[in-house]
């Protein structure tokens, strides 16, 4: 029998077993790079938003496996003449890929070309709602860290996470994995309805944390401009080596690093900080991602 078409929009669309399998795969490919798993396969690329991170790993992701990526910018697409998502997407499905990548700044848009059962969607990026892979990526580098104890850890999330897409899909991982997720930001940048402890000072959190995720200030987001001075903001949330002192966190970031706001020059240098491995596991996560989905194994 053949299975339904499976989409990633958020990771609630992969069981427990699903992700411990992904997961699994993640480390087999970090430790080995695996066989063209994916060659005749053809993936699509269409981000109306800006990346570096996220769009060049899911190629390399899948050029490693074999597969053939063909990017569309929306930019230079027929969007421009007044196309719609919807009729964009169609058009590409008539081309039969094996899956389409894409980010958007609306939050239903990966779910709504999902519905649309014409080939596997994997959500980029959407809005301030879900960025699955980059939780993903996120878990995969915490649970090496703790050689896959994570239950029970703490995690301070510090940044602008009302707008954060990083934050909102890390935050229902995160605790389905059973870890413990503090919020950590002035007003304005902590989400008005939380189930989670909020905090508007690092110091009341930093002796009970083992992982700080520090997030930029989602500017592009904002309405209108909620600080004037990011100099101001950063001397109560950057994380800088004063503010950690000699203990033992791991450090986080999705990037892009607003540098000397979010995290100082020198703790971006720190061994603790795992902002550029957190970038290369991102690419056997999405391997992982892309074997699920293309090949439903
Ligand atoms: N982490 C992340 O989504 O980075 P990009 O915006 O560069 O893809």
């Amino acid at each position: 029998m053949q299975h339904p078409m499976q989409h990633l929009i958020d990771t609630d669309n992969f069981s427990d077993a699903q992700i411990a399998n992904l997961l699994e795969d993640a480390r087999r490919f970090k430790a080995q790079r695996p066989p063209q798993l994916l060659k005749d396969k053809l993936l699509i690329t269409l981000f109306f938003e800006p990346s570096t991170r996220t769009r060049s790993s899911f190629e390399v992701a899948a050029k490693r496996l074999g597969a053939s990526v063909v990017h569309l910018d929306p930019s230079r697409s027929s969007t421009k003449k007044g196309e719609s998502l919807e009729d964009t997407f169609a058009n590409l499905c008539a081309m039969e890929p094996d899956g389409v990548i894409i980010r958007h700044e609306e939050n239903q848009a990966p779910g709504l070309l999902a519905k649309m059962q014409m080939t596997p969607v994997i959500n980029a990026g959407a809005g301030n709602y879900a960025h699955p892979t980059q939780a993903l990526l996120d878990l995969f580098t915490i649970s090496e860290h703790f050689n896959g104890n994570i239950a029970g850890k703490t995690i301070a999330i510090v940044g602008d996470i009302a707008n954060s897409r990083v934050a909102s899909s890390g935050i229902r991982l995160l605790t389905r994995m059973g870890m413990k997720v503090l919020l950590v930001a002035p007003k304005p940048f902590l989400p008005k309805e939380t189930h989670l402890p909020t905090f508007e000072n690092i110091e009341e959190v930093i002796d009970r944390v083992d992982v700080i995720m520090s997030l930029r200030a989602q500017l592009e987001r904002h309405k209108k401009p909620i600080f004037d001075d990011y100099g101001e903001y950063a001397k109560h949330y950057c994380i800088t080596k004063e503010r950690l002192g000699e203990r033992n966190i791991l450090i986080l970031h999705p990037g892009p690093v607003m540098r000397n706001i979010d995290i100082s020059n020198e703790m971006l240098d720190d061994p603790r900080c795992k902002v550029l491995e957190q970038v290369k596991n991102g690419v056997f996560v999405r391997m992982a991602v892309l074997k699920l989905l293309l090949l439903d194994s």
